[in-house]
């Protein structure tokens, strides 16, 4: 008898799999709402901060071997005391109405991964649904709220069972893209309804996706949500609560870590969005026992470089003091390997994961961390490695100039050309 192939059988049923983050963001381009899309796009002023980061990894080549290659390729190693099975950990986002399970279908793909979850203060899932599915779960906090409110948030994220404290400091309220900003509403009303009608009508997989969950997307803050069962802020509430905090000194930085350190018995804390070396320095002193290497996926202040030209530099002054991790601009494998090579411990991703769930949900996330696997598999194996730790720099083809050591406080004066 002779079969017939699979796509005889359903011939409009998509093969849900993809091949690379780029697809993945075409998929979630398609499905999701216009005003969603662009959400998760972000980005500021120009955008050229975004595509940087992304653009400079192009910048760097390989010079791969050609026999001699290794049978055995490892990429496991611990972050902050934890065991990961791949160099890759979820960057915190803030993601809104993507996906129904949101944060709780990225946390079991990152833990069927063997990797690390960090969630959002911002995130529209509690950090108790999702230490619930992962038990490797990194709390993220904004400066925001006075201290007893933020000594509250940290109470709560270290009860739920979060292993880390992420502190994002790089934001500075910067408004307006050249592309034009999303219309985002307060709540979704019955008025907000029928205004996105016509966005929402013609993406059928995402509002069935909702249907099926049995709510429409929620744009709260769970997270910020008073103590003793008070109602969540939406998202423009905690934005305000946010903008009208004072922002902080570095004091106010070892006020956190001492406070994380004392409230969770020792737990390990992280800066996130360092691009300077005066800064990563201090951070140091502050007690912190990580930084990530960040410009908020240029979303932040558009113009500073991209994250791998002030990586090394940065990595190489203090990375035998903390563990320096690097995000912004990883889509692909080689990407990651790039990144360790130049100092980093590990590599944190945002949009890509966010393309992943929006495209596919859980399995969609699960996509990406492999396509990001074999990435790094494929690099190891070209360049004949057996290991991430045998990663180095001179293995790589690197332009002059590609290092910023930005507020090198023994380069008084610098004037280098900046934006990469
Ligand atoms: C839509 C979106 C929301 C984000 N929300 C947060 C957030 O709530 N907290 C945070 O620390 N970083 C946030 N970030 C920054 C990411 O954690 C990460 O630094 C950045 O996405 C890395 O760049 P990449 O998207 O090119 O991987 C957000 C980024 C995006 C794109």
């Amino acid at each position: 008898m002779v079969t017939k192939p699979a796509w005889l059988e359903n011939p409009w049923k998509q093969n849900p799999w993809f091949e690379s983050v780029a697809i993945a963001q075409q998929r979630a381009k398609k499905r999701l709402p216009e005003p969603l899309y662009a959400a998760l796009v972000a980005g500021s002023e120009r955008g050229t901060t975004m595509d940087g980061n992304q653009s400079a990894f192009a910048q760097i080549g390989f010079a791969p071997h050609v026999a001699g290659h290794q049978a055995q390729r490892s990429m496991s190693r611990t972050v902050l005391g934890h065991e990961v099975s791949l160099p890759v950990l979820i960057s915190p986002t803030g993601v809104q109405a993507v996906h129904p399970d949101g944060e709780v279908a990225v946390a079991r793909a990152a833990a069927s991964r063997g990797t690390i979850m960090g969630l959002s203060n911002f995130a529209s899932k509690s950090v108790e649904e999702v230490c619930a599915v992962h038990d490797t779960t990194f709390f993220q906090m904004y400066w925001t709220g006075d201290r007893d409110v933020m000594i509250q948030r940290m109470q709560r994220a270290h009860n739920a069972g979060a292993k880390a404290l992420i502190a994002t400091l790089d934001w500075s309220f910067s408004m307006g893209r050249d592309w034009g900003s999303p219309e985002i509403p307060e709540k979704i009303d019955l008025k907000a309804q029928i205004r996105l009608a016509p966005k929402v009508i013609t993406k059928p997989a995402w509002l069935w996706a909702f249907g099926r969950a049995g709510h429409i997307p929620d744009l709260t803050a769970p997270n910020l949500a008073p103590p003793n069962g008070g109602a969540a802020p939406t998202f423009f509430g905690a934005y305000y609560e946010w903008m009208t905090t004072p922002p902080p000194s570095w004091d106010d930085v070892t006020w956190m870590v001492t406070q994380w350190k004392s409230i969770s018995g020792g737990k390990p804390f992280m800066l996130k969005g360092i691009c300077r070396i005066d800064d990563a320095l201090r951070a140091v002193d502050c007690g912190v026992d990580a930084i990530s290497v960040s410009n908020h996926g240029g979303n932040n202040l558009d113009g500073t470089p991209a994250t791998i030209r002030v990586l090394k530099p940065i990595a190489d002054r203090v990375g035998d003091q903390v563990e320096v991790v690097l995000d912004g601009g990883i889509r692909r494998g080689s990407d990651v390997v790039k990144a360790l090579a130049l100092g980093a411990r590990a590599v944190m991703i945002g949009r890509a994961y966010l393309w992943g769930l929006a495209a596919n949900g859980e399995t969609g996330v699960g996509n990406v961390l492999d396509i990001l696997r074999s990435g790094i598999d494929s690099a190891l194996l070209g360049m004949g490695l057996s290991s991430i730790d045998e990663l180095s720099e001179d293995q790589f083809v690197i332009p002059d100039g590609f290092h910023l050591p930005l507020g090198d406080p023994s380069r008084v004066g610098m004037t280098e050309t900046l934006v990469g």
